[in-house]
């Protein structure tokens, strides 16, 4: 997607929202126990956001372990500092997903959760990964393939348009389905796919309701959509949640890989 991922302050704290959302948390906590990090463990959290996941696995492997969140982002860097001071075992710093600032195979796990699909060059990003874990360590990689959204409207063929046009938000919208051969080629043995469905069926404080502001931004921003049809759009989306009628159902696919000892 490249300049949708570079936030200035207040797209962080938006974004930030989303991850507050109860499917975020689930989503977390899944990827959690998918990676299985035991306390003293050293885990690499690699596009750390605004902090969630770097402190939640803080928790996890406690004061004796040592979580490194990374992200390219400084806006989201700040939010994530902020949320890591109490934890002692979390550190933050600036740097890319295909340079990391990380010694060879010094970490006993990683995660890379909606981080690849946003990447140009997926394949150097694994190849990073793979450089970093220890032999034997694994991690979770989780993208979406945003096909699988299947979000209810009165006018189909609009929505269809819609996310059609969304699809080029970011560079890789169906890594989620394609990523198993990208992870293998980096050196990676893939375990275990795991699906993580996020179904709405309200847009209160809900993931499809930043999902649809972000996307109503995007449509502002750019051409291919433009703000009239976007904020038409969304309001098909209000009107049918006035009468209860949301559904949305979106799939993430996370990959839990090990590095062969
Ligand atoms: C969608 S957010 C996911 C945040 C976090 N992984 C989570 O699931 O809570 C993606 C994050 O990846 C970061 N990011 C995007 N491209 C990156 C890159 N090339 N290197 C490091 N971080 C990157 C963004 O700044 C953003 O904070």
């Amino acid at each position: 997607m490249g300049d949708t991922l570079d936030y200035d302050e207040a797209e962080a704290r938006q974004e930030e929202a989303i991850y507050r959302t109860p499917a975020a948390a689930a989503r977390r906590e899944r990827v959690r126990d998918l990676l299985a990090p035991e306390p003293g463990d050293t885990v690499l959290s690699v596009g750390c956001g605004p902090g969630f996941e770097p402190a939640e696995i803080g928790w996890a492997v406690g004061n004796e372990g040592h979580v490194h969140g990374i992200d390219r982002s400084e806006p989201m860097l700040e939010l994530a500092r902020e949320r890591c001071a109490p934890l002692p075992q979390v550190t933050l710093s600036q740097g890319d997903a295909d340079g990391l600032p990380v010694a060879d195979e010094s970490v006993d796990g990683a995660v890379a959760v909606q981080v690849f699909e946003y990447l140009e060059t997926v394949a150097s990003a694994v190849s990073e990964l793979n450089r970093v874990l220890q032999p034997g360590g694994s991690a979770v990689v989780c993208d979406a393939d945003f096909a699988s959204l299947v979000w209810r409207s009165p006018d189909p063929e609009r929505m269809a348009h819609v996310l059609d046009a969304f699809d080029d938000h970011c560079p890789h919208p169906r890594l989620g389905s394609r990523l198993a051969p990208v992870l293998r080629e980096g050196g990676l043995a893939v375990n275990q796919v795991e699906p993580n469905a996020i179904v709405n069926t309200s847009l209160d404080d809900t993931f499809a309701a930043h999902l649809m502001a972000f996307i109503e931004d995007y449509a502002a921003e750019h051409e291919v959509l433009g703000p009239t049809a976007a904020q038409a759009w969304a309001d098909d989306l209000r009107e049918q949640a006035a009468h209860g009628e949301t559904f949305f159902s979106f799939t993430q696919y996370c990959y839990l890989v090990h590095k062969p000892a």
